[in-house]
């Protein structure tokens, strides 16, 4: 037998146990409610898709693609196996007919590959007089090459799921729907982040996603006017809307210009990062968290100063169409979010109880990324993504936990344990778990007959509400006796009365 080895989940990963899962269900169900009655579906999206998606909607300067993400090759099933020395022409031969045939990349990368071990095949190959000991060293530098090829498409897990809409939006023409396609997902996410409080690197959003011709403002209200009703129904506390515009294409570059300018000026005061950031994307900078660029940051020119006339107009309809819901909210000019698909209306909410990762759901609109992406450029995008574990962890600290999502039966809250004692009870036994299942009760039905002192202390240890018991005794009166652990209090019922009785008891949760 194999040496015995235990696992432990990956870091950054985790198990979500009852009695907790039974909050997350309440949350996504609670989520499918209200987002329902917004007229949103839901959409159920792949894991994985090829890396490209990501980094052309996402950004390829931005953290999520540059660092976080799990990205693999995707091996063609029609490579053949990796060669032996004596294999190597053949495989090569292999490998540039894949190419042609489309099956592997044809790219510049395989393109440069197949030439240099083309060559040096040709040089190698047969061996002739010589013994591969005496090529040994040109071999060993080949078999490396050879290891170069991409043997297939790169795909990546996806670390969000915006990008991933937009593509099953365009790839299923669904821009021919009439009016807004309301859609809405939940699932994990993967970024390699390093792992804290809030922080996963398999993590769960819930997001929604307005997709149609329509950019106005009132989109972008009912969307985050959504997000709130459904916070609301959570009985989650202490929610903080945050908004900003970050203008479009027309005003962004020529602040990010002036931004770019100012920062240079202060280069000296700033860490690291902000540095590099200067060149790379320097709205970034807004987004330190640094306690000594805090006030290098303020000074900072502010893209509500620097909007163009359709956006600043589109960002005041916006608050003005919050006010009308009644939805409070902080202007953040700092919130630039650190995603490149976005344009105009961004918006964030934070919620207590997180620490440091105090951001419960980011959104914004980001009207050219179907465009971008090969759709319509007349189609408009706006939505956001909740993080379901950092809601889960800011309901459990505020004690909503319990009200809004406590599960309707607390994990152990069972309702009837059945005790069934001699062998001929069993298949009563088992029939009568069948009917009070089927009649809605939890019930635990022990798989092997027990002592009776046992049977009923695990009956108490599972916090049962009922014990019923089913032995030779009651099978031939044809009742049961039904025990009330709470106050030990027992009686002997007909089956017709027994679920009469039960339904009159409270129920496990109360
Ligand atoms: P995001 O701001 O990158 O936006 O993520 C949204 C939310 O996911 C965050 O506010 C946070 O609650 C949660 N989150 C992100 N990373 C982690 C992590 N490592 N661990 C735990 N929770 C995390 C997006 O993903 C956009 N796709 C949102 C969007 C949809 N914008 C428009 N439509």
């Amino acid at each position: 037998m194999a040496e015995k080895r235990q696992f432990q989940a990956i870091k950054g990963v985790r198990d979500i146990l009852p009695p907790e899962s039974a909050l997350w269900n309440r949350v996504e169900q609670t989520a499918r409610e209200v987002f329902g009655t917004f007229g949103f579906s839901e959409i159920r999206l792949p894991i994985f898709e090829q890396t490209e998606l990501f980094a052309r909607s996402v950004g390829q300067e931005t953290d999520i693609v540059s660092k976080e993400m799990y990205t693999f090759v995707d091996r063609s099933l029609d490579v053949p196996p990796d060669p032996k020395i004596g294999e190597f022409p053949g495989y090569v031969q292999a490998i540039e007919r894949l190419m042609e045939s489309g099956s592997i990349p044809n790219d510049e990368t395989n393109r440069g590959t197949l030439k240099f071990v083309k060559d040096w095949v040709q040089e190698l190959f047969p061996f002739g007089e010589k013994t591969v000991e005496e090529y040994a060293e040109k071999l060993l530098h080949l078999s490396y090459a050879i290891n170069d090829f991409q043997l297939g498409d790169r795909v990546s897990m996806r670390p969000e799921a915006t990008a991933s809409v937009v593509r099953a939006y365009i790839q299923h023409g669904m821009q021919t729907l009439p009016g807004n396609v309301k859609l809405y997902y939940m699932g994990p996410m993967f970024r390699r982040e390093r792992p804290q409080k809030g922080r996963y690197r398999q993590f769960y959003q819930i997001g929604a996603e307005a997709l149609g011709p329509s950019d106005a403002p009132g989109i972008d209200a009912e969307v985050i006017e959504m997000l709130l009703a459904f916070f609301e129904r959570l009985k989650l506390k202490g929610a903080v809307l945050h908004i900003n515009s970050i203008g479009d294409k027309n005003c962004r570059p020529a602040y990010v210009e002036r931004l770019r300018a100012e920062l240079q000026v202060v280069r000296e005061q700033l860490g690291a990062d902000s540095q590099r950031r200067i060149e790379t994307n320097p709205l970034r900078v807004l987004d330190s968290k640094l306690e000594h660029e805090q006030g290098i940051i303020e000074k900072l020119p502010r893209i509500a100063d620097h909007l163009c006339a359709e956006c600043r107009a589109h960002y005041d309809e916006v608050k003005r169409q919050l006010g009308l819901r009644g939805i409070t909210y902080q202007k953040n000019w700092r919130l630039v979010r650190g995603l490149d698909y976005y344009m105009r209306t961004t918006f964030e909410i934070t919620a207590p109880g997180l620490g440091s990762q105090n951001a419960v759901c980011g959104g914004g609109r980001y009207d050219g990324l179907v465009e971008l992406l090969g759709g319509p450029a007349t189609t408009k995008g706006i939505g956001f993504a909740i993080g379901t574990d950092r809601l889960v962890l800011s309901l459990q600290e505020s004690g909503a936990g319990e009200v809004a999502g406590g599960p309707a039966r607390p994990a152990g809250g069972l309702d009837v344990y059945l005790a069934w004692f001699g062998a001929a009870a069993q298949p009563a036994a088992v029939g009568l778990a069948r009917r009070l299942r089927d009649a809605g009760f939890v019930v635990e039905l022990p798989a092997v007959e027990m002592k009776f002192g046992k049977s009923l202390g695990l009956a108490d240890r599972l916090k049962a509400r009922h014990a019923v018991i089913l032995g030779e005794d009651e099978l031939a009166a044809g009742v049961v006796a039904v025990k009330r652990l709470a106050d030990g209090t027992q009686q002997k019922l007909a089956e017709s009365e027994l679920f009469s009785y039960l339904r009159a008891a409270p129920a496990a949760s109360d």
